[in-house]
């Protein structure tokens, strides 16, 4: 619980700072109206807190803790470090990131901080312990919002001192100059380094970085952004030791290892943007959902920032539309969150952000999203049933941001990133109605009967070791191509790809056969092509069932690999220009349970073949098998939520309840209006 409020929490960041102080009473009228709980001052007040070196100025902030207090809504109290002051760089240089390109990035926007800077972490210790000790006890301080958005803008600095915390870093990890020649392989091209001197953060190089190098420079940054959040933490933790803490994530972000900032956080809370022009925006909301339901070990989440409508940064920005605000918060509900939390407030009347929306629009209370925002406060007042409650998932997917690291900082042979790969795969589970769970390479796997791992490019043992635990304890595992290519040393796997899972797979991948660019039309050979005409150009392989007919066949539209059988049989085949006949998806039987290979890189299409084919073979079904058309199910606790995201009305057969929102009992279905949600808890029979 966070603070004394056991409901679903609905807040907003809120910047009194940028407003007169006599706004701060129609602000609180208008929070009371929306329903408003919590609130997360100070994001970005350093500069006014703090308008000098050994200057604080509390006066301003006292007086919004004691109003919300007042009101009964709880402070999410930000330490404000996000955007230090000007006066910081100005005169500490060396507080500043720098480029790979050696560019200074200077104040006058946001986050200009060089995550190394012994002189940076101190003036945030400053200003925390000031903070701290100021509002230790204040009756609104229910949690602690640490920085925000790390990384967000800036997550690496090339500069001298990062330089100097790499070598540390380097020297801690491997001991010795030897060990990272040895694991960096600089016996290619004359990298070999002779002493640690030598060793540079990756600036700007003629052609391709060593990847280990960079891999191992992508580590280090994430490990110094987090100590930049854990240097905040010690303080808080030692001044207000019952006060929870949290920093907003960013989904999949791929510069911060979050299965380690998960650890040091005490509340997962998570920022999400999906476009609301975009049909799809519904499944980035659940996969991130999915995702910090899972790196909180289960337990809830708290939303901290959505949009009301429009943010102001996409090229056209299109607003929420007539609905989704409130459908979007209940998905997120759905999924696990126990707060639903927006950027921001009020909306900016200047600066960068001015057409950004906020939860109290330019146009006031007369704007049609305030009447949004004013429903959703009241729905989510009516689902204090909900909290705390679990999400259950029979699906997992092998998640690992080192692994994405180590594809984006390898030169090929994967074209395609592992964020794209995980999101394709949680879509397609997603539009056939699955929740799943994200979970840590190595980690157990008990309970799930499909464990997906996608593009598993870095693999170590103990990753195969608990998939290959997985499948003969009864799950289905199911491993995609470009996985195995290299073990946890970034050192290619010798003798066939795919290293210690082959066992279970029961393949060997000898060849890695992606097809090239397709030729533009203009390169296509015509009748003047008397010799390059003759030529076949390598069109999308076709992956077609074994024996049987083949309705839904499959695309794989860019990659292929030749696997060698050894012990698995082969369930669909390549169909194509020099790939044809090669088995594209193979399975084999290991005790109760059974592991998948498919060296193919499905489409969207494909995937949701590949899943069919998995229920019709197996007990593997979605919460609500017959969902309609556009109707997103997902069960929390006992409720039943359902979710229509399409623009037509949509009956859902055979459920009963009452429905939190409406009150209404349904006890054989319930029709379900446009971009609207109905939560359906209890037995029927004894409402
Ligand atoms: C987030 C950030 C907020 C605000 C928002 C705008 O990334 O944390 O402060 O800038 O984006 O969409």
């Amino acid at each position: 619980m966070i603070g004394a409020y056991a409901g679903i929490h609905f807040g907003a960041d809120f910047n009194p700072d940028q407003w007169d102080e006599s706004t701060l009473d129609e602000d609180i009228r208008l929070m009371k109206e929306a329903g408003l709980t919590i609130a997360t001052p100070a994001v970005f007040s350093w500069a006014r807190i703090q308008p000098e070196e050994g200057v604080f100025d509390f006066a301003w902030l006292d007086r919004v803790l004691d109003r919300l207090h007042e009101a009964g809504i709880a402070v999410d109290l930000a330490t404000a470090t996000a955007s230090p002051p000007p006066w910081l760089g100005l005169r500490y240089p060396e507080t500043l990131p720098i480029t790979a390109d050696g560019t200074r990035l200077i104040w006058g926007s946001r986050q200009q901080y060089n995550p190394s800077s012994e002189r940076f972490r101190q003036a945030c210790a400053a200003l925390v312990t000031a903070l701290a000790t100021r509002y230790a006890s204040h009756p609104a301080l229910a949690m602690w919002h640490v920085g925000n958005e790390y990384a967000c803008h800036v997550a690496e600095s090339f500069d001298d001192e990062s330089a100097a915390r790499f070598r540390d870093w380097l020297l801690a990890r491997y001991g010795s100059i030897d060990e990272v020649n040895r694991v960096w392989g600089t016996a290619f091209w004359s990298q070999r380094y002779g002493s640690w001197d030598e060793i540079m953060p990756p600036r700007a190089t003629p052609t391709f970085a060593n990847p280990n190098h960079t891999f191992d420079w992508r580590r280090f940054s994430s490990d110094m952004v987090l100590e930049c959040f854990t240097n905040e933490v010690s303080i808080l933790r030692r001044l207000t030791p019952s006060i929870p803490i949290t920093t907003n994530f960013m989904g999949l972000f791929p510069w911060l290892d979050y299965w380690k900032w998960a650890e040091q956080v005490d509340v997962v809370s998570n920022d999400t943007y999906p476009d609301p022009a975009d049909p799809r925006a519904a499944r980035s909301l659940a996969l991130e959902a999915d995702l910090m339901r899972s790196l909180a070990g289960g337990k809830p989440f708290i939303q901290m920032e959505q949009t009301p409508s429009a943010v102001q940064w996409r090229p056209r920005n299109a607003p929420k539309r007539p609905g989704q605000f409130p459908l979007w918060s209940m998905q997120l509900v759905a999924r696990g969150a126990d707060g639903i939390c927006q950027f921001q407030w009020r909306q900016s009347a200047s600066g960068s952000e001015m057409f950004h929306s906020g939860m109290v629009p330019h146009s006031g209370a007369e704007s049609s999203s305030w009447a949004e925002m004013v429903q959703t406060g009241q729905s989510l007042a009516l689902l204090s049933s909900l909290v705390s409650e679990p999400v259950s998932a029979r699906v997992a997917i092998v998640w690992d941001w080192e692994n994405a690291w180590a594809i984006a900082s390898s030169v090929g042979p994967v074209e395609r990133s592992a964020f794209e790969t995980a999101a394709a795969w949680h879509a397609a589970l997603f539009e056939r109605g699955y929740v799943v769970d994200f979970v840590r390479p190595g980690a157990p796997l008990d309970g799930y009967e499909l464990v997906v791992a996608p593009q598993l490019f870095r693999l170590g043992a103990e990753t195969a070791a608990a998939l290959t635990a997985a499948a003969s304890a009864g799950a289905t595992v199911l491993v995609t191509s470009g996985s195995g290519y290299v073990d946890l040393e970034g050192h290619a796997y010798l003798g066939g790809y795919l290293g210690p899972l082959a066992p279970v797979l029961g393949v060997r991948v000898t060849d890695i056969l992606p097809r090239g660019d397709e030729p533009g039309p203009e390169s296509r050979p015509g009748r003047s092509a008397r010799i390059s005409g003759a030529i076949a150009v390598r069109e999308n392989a076709r992956v077609l069932w074994e024996g049987r007919a083949q309705a839904g066949a499959m695309h794989s539209p860019r990659w292929a690999e030749r696997v060698v059988l050894d012990g698995a049989e082969v369930i669909a085949r390549f169909s194509g220009v020099d790939v044809d006949g090669l088995p594209a998806i193979t399975r084999k039987a290991n005790g109760a349970g059974e592991a998948w290979y498919v060296a193919a890189e499905l489409d969207a299409e494909g995937l949701d073949g590949l899943l069919a084919e998995l229920e019709r073979r197996s007990g593997l079904r979605p919460e609500l098998a017959a969902a309609p058309r556009g109707v997103e199910a997902v069960r929390r606790g006992d409720a039943l939520v359902l979710l229509n995201h399409s623009d037509d009305p949509v009956a859902v057969d055979g459920v009963s309840g009452r429905d939190l929102l409406s009150g209404r009992v349904a006890d054989d279905g319930v029709t379900i209006a446009p971009r609207s949600a109905v939560i359906l808890a209890g037995d029927p029979a004894r409402l």
